[in-house]
């Protein structure tokens, strides 16, 4: 087994983004396209990965956190000139480099290890080109191959703006993506020149080089979603539908029923149990895990949370991140989480604000409760006891905690803390008045019709 080094091309402006994030930090999924294809290349366990960055890069080097080194590209001299670029960071590498590019996020790890092994075949070729078949494969450079079935090599590859008619009627185009062995990259890479349409440094000379050396070079063709780069937020939107298309499906083959899956929207890393319903219009943001028989019902949108064993949730509830619902919890409609727990069965079915909280197995939360954690400046934290039934419209003000089976009456404010067992009534003494109400309409009639 050879070691793997990923060289990830990002150096390209983006222009047609117009953003102030570098394109390959824009999210797909809930997580950056670049991170995505980070996630691929990882399942390799590569020895070294690069990413070749040319302005934008602390915004890359704060999102990579060290897990790659970054090279500069600047100015940028085409994708030759970018992989070379990657030079030092691999000086002493000796294995299998795989060329990435950045905004092309989606390449399965599968793909990466099918160019790998084809890399390591017994004809050791020496470029193994990543290469798809497009609808329309104007604009993309295109892989002239010849030979046999099973036996074909690349003859030449070329740019669109550089092609004939005839290589321009050619499908087979280029993905970008390449294999090849570090001293046989490096040592290809010196011999390119700028002398073409561009006037940039093609990486895909190398492959021109390589044949005219007597070398045989090869294509690995994979499906056009694998290989589709983004440039725009459209195709942005269009990666976003097509990678949603997908997890849906693999949603319900995993055993969760999607109502109407069209309208669900997952994150890059939920996790579904069997028997999850969920349905139409849910939203995932990332980090949320769904147990087993859990119902998520209309119109949710939910991130970092934890949905235990057979919990309800919405229609139209609000988890944010730090939620945790332990089994048979239930949170109906406009019920907003955030970082607090509800133990075993506990409910909080009505219109409520729990955020900061610890919620006792059993408690039931009354319709409009609110748990007032925030004084403008610092967040307190309210705990709420085992089997406690919290009245509703009231207001728990924390730091405050409501012991094991204690009543809150309807309509409290709570500022101090409520003993197990307890009655926490915090209103004002009520007056009532028998028929003043009727002696006050007729007086006020009489003043209205002049008699007064
Ligand atoms: C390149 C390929 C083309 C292929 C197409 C697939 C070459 C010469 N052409 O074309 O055959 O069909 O990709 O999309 O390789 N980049 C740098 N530095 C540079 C130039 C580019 O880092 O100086 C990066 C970009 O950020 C991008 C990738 O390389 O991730 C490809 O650049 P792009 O300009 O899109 O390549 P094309 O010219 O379209
Ligand atoms: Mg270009």
């Amino acid at each position: 087994m050879t070691q793997i080094a990923a060289i990830i091309l990002a150096a390209g402006k983006g222009t047609r983004m117009k953003s102030d994030l570098h394109k390959v930090l824009h999210p797909v999924a809930g997580r950056p396209m670049l991170m995505h294809l980070m996630a691929s290349v990882d399942a390799l366990a590569p020895e070294k990965k690069v990413v070749v960055v040319g302005s934008g890069k602390a915004q890359l080097e704060e999102a990579l956190a060290g897990s790659a080194e970054l090279a500069l590209q600047e100015p940028q001299h085409g994708t030759g000139h970018a992989v070379q670029m990657a030079h030092g960071a691999l000086s002493g590498f000796d294995g299998d480099v795989l060329i990435l590019y950045g905004d092309v996020p989606f390449v399965p790890t599968a793909t990466m290890q099918a160019m790998i092994d084809r890399l390591n075949a017994d004809d050791a070729p020496a470029v193994v080109v990543l290469a798809f078949e497009p609808g329309d494969p104007t604009g993309y450079g295109r892989v002239i191959v010849e030979g046999a079935k099973g036996q074909e090599r690349i003859v030449k590859m070329v740019e669109q703006k550089d092609a004939s008619a005839a290589e321009k009627a050619v499908k087979l185009s280029n993905s970008g993506l390449m294999a090849v062995k570090a001293a046989d990259l490096f040592a290809l890479l010196a011999r390119v020149t700028n002398d073409n349409a561009q006037k940039e440094y093609y990486l895909t000379d190398i492959v021109n080089i390589a044949n005219s050396d007597g070398r045989r070079c090869v294509a690995v063709t994979t499906d056009p979603f694998d290989v589709a780069g983004i440039n725009s937020r459209a195709q942005l939107a269009e990666m976003e539908g097509e990678w949603q298309k997908r997890r849906r499906i693999q949603a319900m083959d995993g055993g969760a029923t999607l109502i109407a899956p069209e309208t669900v929207w997952f994150a890059y890393d939920t996790v579904l149990g069997r028997d999850v319903l969920i349905e139409p219009n849910v939203f995932f943001g990332p980090g949320v895990s769904v147990a087993d028989n859990a119902k998520i019902r209309a119109y949710c949108h939910i991130e970092g949370a934890m949905i235990g064993e057979g919990c309800e949730v919405g229609p139209f509830a609000r988890l944010r991140p730090g939620t945790v619902l332990e089994e048979k919890a239930k949170v109906g409609n406009f019920v907003e989480v955030k970082n607090a727990a509800l133990g075993q069965g506990a409910k909080a079915n009505h219109l409520s604000y729990i955020g900061d909280a610890t919620v006792g197995a059993k408690a039931n939360i009354g319709a409009g409760t609110i748990t007032c954690n925030y004084d403008g400046y610092f967040k307190y934290q309210t705990v709420i006891g085992e089997g406690a039934f919290i009245g509703s419209n009231s207001a728990l003000i924390a730091p405050v905690k409501i012991g094991r089976d204690a009543i809150v009456a309807a309509g409290s404010a709570v500022t101090r803390d409520v003993a197990d067992g307890e009655l926490r009534l915090v209103r004002a003494e009520q007056s009532v008045k028998p028929g003043w109400a009727d002696r006050f309409h007729d007086a006020m009639r009489r003043k209205k019709e002049g008699k007064g």
